[in-house]
């Protein structure tokens, strides 16, 4: 009955949206990992079910207290990078929309051992492998034919602004939206904890807000939804 509060613009939708950062083993007790918590896909994964979608939510190492728990949304779990590309490319044909919110770790390491390592030898000096790029290989290979959000938190320095970053990665990308978390600049704002610029993947601007996370999910899909009209 609560549903009926939101317009129902998204019935009969489904999302696939991926949260949180995926953990890459090193032994059987140690992995790489990164702090991302999920709560910008799960907001969003919220915002579409109120909207009528039905929403796959791929947790990588999400904190149970965090996880929705709505009707339409049906959560999956991936550990890894390699888990959670099985899980999208699995999810991918049934979906019209597939957003990437999931920090992925760009290396793994090249081996996992079945032992945990000790000390007391030589310092490990552990290998890496570059992960796939999931986003990349979505927005490339389109015979899902549903339409590709990635995320990107990108900070200003001396070689270049927020913007200019975010313009480079959505291009290379080639997903049709990239949203950009202006991290940093919305510190003493209060509850404004969110600054997002959303852009095609010729690097145009379509949106440019800041907010709460759960208005900021509420702009992303307005955009997604503009983009996909053609407007
Ligand atoms: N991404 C992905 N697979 C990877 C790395 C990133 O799908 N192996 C996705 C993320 O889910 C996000 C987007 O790509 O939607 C941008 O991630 P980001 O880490 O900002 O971009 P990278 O291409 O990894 O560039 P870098 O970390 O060097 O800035
Ligand atoms: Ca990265």
């Amino acid at each position: 009955a609560l549903g009926l509060l939101y317009d129902q613009d998204l019935e009969g939708e489904r999302y696939v949206i991926s949260a949180g950062g995926t953990r890459e083993p090193i032994d059987p007790v140690r992995f790489l990992g990164n702090r991302s918590t999920g709560r910008f896909g799960v907001a969003l994964a919220l915002a579409a079910a109120h909207r009528g979608a039905d929403v796959d939510l791929v947790a990588c190492n999400v904190d149970a207290a965090l996880l929705p728990h709505h009707p339409r949304i049906t959560i999956h779990a991936a550990g890894t990078a390699l888990e959670l590309r099985e899980r999208m490319l699995g999810l991918a044909p049934c979906a019209q929309v597939l957003i990437m919110t999931a920090a992925v770790a760009d290396f793994r390491p090249a081996t996992t051992t079945d032992s945990k390592v000790k000390k007391g030898g030589s310092v490990p000096d552990f290998e890496l492998v570059e992960n796939p790029d999931i986003l990349k290989g979505l927005a490339a290979d389109r015979s899902h034919g549903a339409f590709v959000v990635g995320f990107a938190a990108e900070t200003g320095d001396e070689g270049g602004s927020v913007l200019d970053y975010g313009r480079a990665k959505a291009r290379a990308k080639g997903a049709d939206l990239l949203v950009v978390n202006r991290v940093g600049e919305t510190a003493g704002f209060g509850d404004v904890d969110t600054a997002i610029t959303i852009l095609d993947s010729a690097g145009e601007t379509r949106s440019d807000a800041a907010g709460t996370k759960s208005q900021m999910a509420g702009v992303v899909i307005d955009t997604i939804s503009s983009a996909r009209k053609g407007v």
